[in-house]
């Protein structure tokens, strides 16, 4: 996608679909669209005052052009609603239904108007940000195995999108802020693409070999070690998981180590059960399909280090992502198992699909080398998670007051929410065990998500602020929304990143 800025007035530009946000109840004199509309003999105003467009959030209206009235012939006229209530939530969500409203008219270029946010006293940098990643995040879908889709793509393609800028001081801000955007949506969307990808195309392995695709010549370094290497570790609660398949465990190790850097090291870890049948403990087959997203968390962590590389922020993070496949097979760990973290801490297995925490406990217990500032592990971990909120909030459940702050004003920057949960210390007798020194889950439905973060919390290094995002809801979404098409979100990865600029500032 070619994106340019541009100060010109909106009645000169040349595009496919011209699109500009009003408020609820603005007239288009007050948002500022006087010439423009001038020029169209006074099309919107008419429109707005027959009723038929009011600015309620994201109802649009499409108009055309008569003639050569001004230079593009359709104007996508999308509410930004009430002005009291604007965020930068709802302006990525306009951009998200100008977007998708140009891939449903099969549509090239867009251009729109970025002076409704500055007016509304949005830094010129998170506006043309916002809008990037709303548009791009908007036109992505998963067509890699639909044949006829893949063939027209190239010809459907929106490829350009022009930001107006309302004034020539504001264009080279507008300009970074648009490269912040262009980076952190590619990168969602290649998360996106693995994470709605099928357990047959993505085994661990083949994520690794995506790691290694997606973050070379970026300045991180990635190590990627198979089973045997992972063995002289002592990681055999990660390797229990995979041991009833026949695809190798893969732990990724990606370093990006900025010689600009301050002393702090951020460490993310991510969950990736390329697929997760529940191994023995088996999962009844009504939605199974859909834990081909079990992965999201590493996938995620993939994307922030990419980003992070490709935005050369001055601060050391580090990614570890936990690959491996749950199935059920004559070499299958089962319940009653015990097996030994890398931390010498004593595992007995309660259910086998109670997988992930497995594997992200050697990958927290491996994070101690680093001595990190923080650690943040991100997984979809629990259905307990989805029960409680559902799948427009993840829940973050973290140790450290300040790591929760600066979490919680990364989510809201990227517009992925996080609820707080409890690591309520009573519930930890819950897991504990009669033959080792913790049992795996509690046998139980209840309070699961919070008993997976007091388990999650035994493998922590000493004195280190960390925060467990549980992603289950989150991370896979069914209904379509303006920016989001049903499937792969990419959360949290937008907000890992805003955690890391927030943190090299
Ligand atoms: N991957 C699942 C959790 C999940 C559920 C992800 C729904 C996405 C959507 C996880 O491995 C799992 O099976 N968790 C069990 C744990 C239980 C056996 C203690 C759960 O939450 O039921
Ligand atoms: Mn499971
Ligand atoms: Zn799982």
């Amino acid at each position: 996608m070619n994106i340019i800025v541009k100060h010109s007035s909106p009645d000169a530009v040349v595009s496919d679909l011209l699109a500009i946000g009003l408020f609820e109840g603005q007239s288009v004199k007050e948002a500022g669209y006087g010439t423009l509309d001038a020029a169209l003999g006074g099309l919107i105003e008419q429109v707005i005052t027959a009723g038929d467009f009011e600015g309620k959030a994201l109802k649009a209206r499409l108009l055309y052009t008569h003639g050569d009235a001004i230079a593009t012939r359709r104007i996508l006229l999308v509410g930004l609603g009430k002005q009291a209530e604007f965020t930068l939530a709802v302006a990525r969500q306009a951009a998200g239904v100008a977007a998708q409203t140009l891939a449903d008219l099969k549509l090239r270029r867009l251009a729109t108007v970025v002076h409704g946010l500055t007016a509304a006293g949005v830094a010129p940098a998170s506006a043309a940000q916002t809008i990037v990643e709303g548009t791009l995040l908007g036109l992505y879908r998963f067509i890699t195995h639909k044949r006829e889709e893949n063939t027209q793509r190239p010809t459907v393609d929106a490829d350009e999108l022009i930001l107006l800028a309302p004034a020539a001081e504001m264009v080279s801000a507008l300009e970074s802020g648009a490269q912040v955007g262009q980076i952190l949506a590619t990168s969602a969307n290649l998360v996106r693409d693995l994470v709605n990808e099928s357990g047959n195309y993505v085994t661990p392995k083949v994520l690794a070999g995506q790691a290694q695709a997606l973050t070379q010549d970026m300045g991180i370094s990635l190590t990627v070690y198979g089973e045997e290497a992972m063995r002289e570790m002592g990681m055999e609660s990660f390797l229990s998981v995979s041991r009833g398949s026949a695809q190798e465990a893969q732990f990724m190790v990606l370093e990006y180590f900025p010689a600009a850097a301050g002393a702090d090291t951020l460490v993310l870890i991510g969950k990736a059960i390329t697929f997760d049948t529940g191994g023995i403990s088996l999962k009844p087959n009504d939605g199974m399909w859909e834990m081909k997203c079990d992965m999201a968390g590493g996938a995620a962590v993939i994307g922030a280090l990419r980003s992070i590389a490709q935005l050369k922020l001055p601060v050391r993070v580090v990614g570890l992502v936990c690959a491996a496949e749950n199935m059920p097979g004559p070499d299958a760990i089962k319940p009653g198992d015990v097996v030994k973290a890398m931390n010498g801490k004593s595992v007995e297995y309660m259910s086998t699909d109670a997988e992930g925490r497995m594997v992200l406990a050697d990958g927290l217990c491996y994070s101690a080398r680093y001595q990190p500032a923080a650690v943040i592990d991100c997984a979809t971990l629990t259905g307990s998670i989805v029960m409680a909120l559902s799948s427009d909030m993840s829940g973050v459940f973290a140790n450290d007051d300040p790591l929760f702050t600066r979490i919680q004003k990364a989510a809201d920057a990227a517009g992925e929410p996080v609820w707080r949960m409890p690591i309520w210390k009573p519930y930890r007798e819950r897991i504990n065990s009669d033959v080792a020194d913790m049992k795996g889950s509690t046998g139980t439905r209840y309070a699961g998500a919070i008993t997976a973060a007091l388990f999650l919390q035994e493998f922590v290094p000493e004195n280190t602020p960390w925060a467990h995002m549980d992603i289950a809801g989150t991370a896979w979404q069914e209904d379509h929304k303006p920016y989001q098409p049903r499937g792969a979100s990419a959360n949290p990865m937008r907000t890992l990143v805003e955690l890391a600029r927030a943190w090299a500032k």
